[in-house]
């Protein structure tokens, strides 16, 4: 395993830190990001992250030897099967595996057959029948549109009116198909906890542990967001947690996906809520999360190719990743409007960074003429280390005071939580 040639699928900010990371292996001879980022400009090429038969051509025609996929889009299109059935070496699940995150039903099965901690639930397909039922179990409550939404099929009802309503927006075709069929879930309450685990279809490594700020705004407020700032580890999270999450979820998942046939390679990303009555699993994802991977990679001490390797044979168990002490905080910098319609094309200027302890990540950007230009909702992810979460905070915070962006929105409370 030397000189590799690695193919990274995305171009968000996870992506731009999975680069970022890869690009320091003794391992690497050549990385490549499709489509990629202003932050991943060195690597990129031009191809979108869904044409999966243009990726296949690419990794043939330049013997690509590992690819990585960061999004969910190309993994329940089936970009992992297309690999495979190429003879190319992909590290993420099958498109049969990937349905954990791609139907919100088919992951409630999956936690039936497992006996895994959830949230009650029930599954419906006619209007009138769900809202009987919520009108049954009463708010808070939990809607889910079945299918992918872009993370924003989620409503949580604190009343029985907002519930209702609720069925009334994703059955009536507000999310497109992914509301065809609707999940209805008792409202849990406790700290939440992403937790991402590397795994090999068998056994598991988890990286450490994660919160993520989902809401928009401050105190979180205001709508839901595929995240706008982590840190890493939450002081909520202990090695009986941990112990007790890889024991009662993980691997009773990863035996019935094998018992299916659907094995699990990939990263198993658990969106955990840590109740009263111990961790129960809100959700799965079958990927690295974003903004997530951000801290993850800046606290991960060993090389992370062999390890993505070794899921990719198997052999998950015979490499152990190790971890800096250090707290690591990542604050994203989105669109103004965002996550509503947002404007796009702004230009932004970046402060030089003389500190090895930060890193800017860029997720929606792109260079016109020399200028470095917002293109997406998520825009920068300031990813900053610190002996503690507090110095960690100052520094990031510092490092977002001297960004020029104008309207760019952000939260000034990333892990205020763990203080
Ligand atoms: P999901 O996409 O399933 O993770 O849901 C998005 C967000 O909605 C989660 O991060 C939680 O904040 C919230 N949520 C989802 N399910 C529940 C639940 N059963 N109880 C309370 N909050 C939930
Ligand atoms: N930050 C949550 C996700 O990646 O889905």
């Amino acid at each position: 395993m030397e000189n590799l040639r690695v193919l990274i699928v995305g171009n968000g900010g996870r992506e731009h830190a999975l680069a970022w990371k890869l690009a320091q292996s003794p391992e690497l001879e050549r990385l490549f990001v499709a489509p990629g980022n202003a932050g991943t400009h060195v690597w990129n090429v031009d191809i979108p992250a869904q044409d999966i038969s243009a990726l296949v051509e690419f990794a043939l025609k330049e013997t690509i030897d590992l690819t990585i996929v960061g999004p969910e889009d190309p993994l329940s299109l089936g970009i992992v099967d297309a690999f495979q059935k190429a003879g190319l070496r992909i590290f993420g699940p099958s498109q049969a595996a990937a349905q954990l995150e791609g139907s919100k039903s088919f992951a409630k099965s999956i936690m039936e057959s497992a006996k895994i901690p959830t949230a009650k639930w029930a599954m419906f397909e006619d209007q009138e029948q769900a809202k009987d039922y919520v009108r049954t179990i009463g708010a808070p409550c939990v809607l889910k549109a079945d299918g992918l939404a872009a993370g924003k099929g989620v409503i949580v009802a604190m009343d029985l009116d907002t519930a209702l309503q609720a069925v009334d927006e994703i059955m009536d075709g507000g999310f497109g198909t992914a509301g065809k069929k609707l999940v209805v879930e008792e409202f849990l309450e406790g700290q939440e906890v992403s937790l991402l685990c590397l795994c090999d279809g068998m056994a598991a490594r988890p990286m450490v542990p994660v919160q993520d700020h989902k809401r928009a705004l401050e105190g979180d407020l205001g709508l839901n967001t595929g995240g706008m700032g982590t840190y890493s580890p939450p002081p909520v999270w202990t090695p009986e947690i941990s112990t007790e999450v890889m024991r009662d979820i993980v691997f009773p998942t990863l035996r019935v996906m094998s018992e299916r046939g659907t094995p699990f390679q990939g990263v198993l990303f658990l969106g955990l809520m840590l109740t009263d009555q111990g961790a129960k699993l809100l959700e799965y994802n079958v990927r690295f999360g974003d903004p997530e991977t951000q801290v993850v990679m800046k606290r991960l001490k060993s090389d992370l190719l062999p390890i993505l390797w070794a899921c990719t044979e198997g052999r998950i168990s015979e490499v152990k990743p190790e971890w800096k002490e250090e707290v690591a905080v990542c604050v994203v910098m989105a669109s103004p409007g965002y996550p509503l319609a947002y404007a796009k094309g702004i230009p932004i200027h970046l402060p030089e960074l003389k500190d090895q302890d930060a890193v800017i990540f860029h997720a929606g950007t792109g260079i016109q003429e020399g200028q470095l230009l917002s293109t997406g909702g998520r825009v920068l992810g300031i990813t900053v280390e610190g002996k503690t979460l507090q110095l960690a905070r100052e520094k990031a915070y510092s490092i977002v005071d001297q960004i020029d962006f104008p309207g760019g929105h952000y939260r000034r409370d990333i892990g205020v939580k763990g203080l």
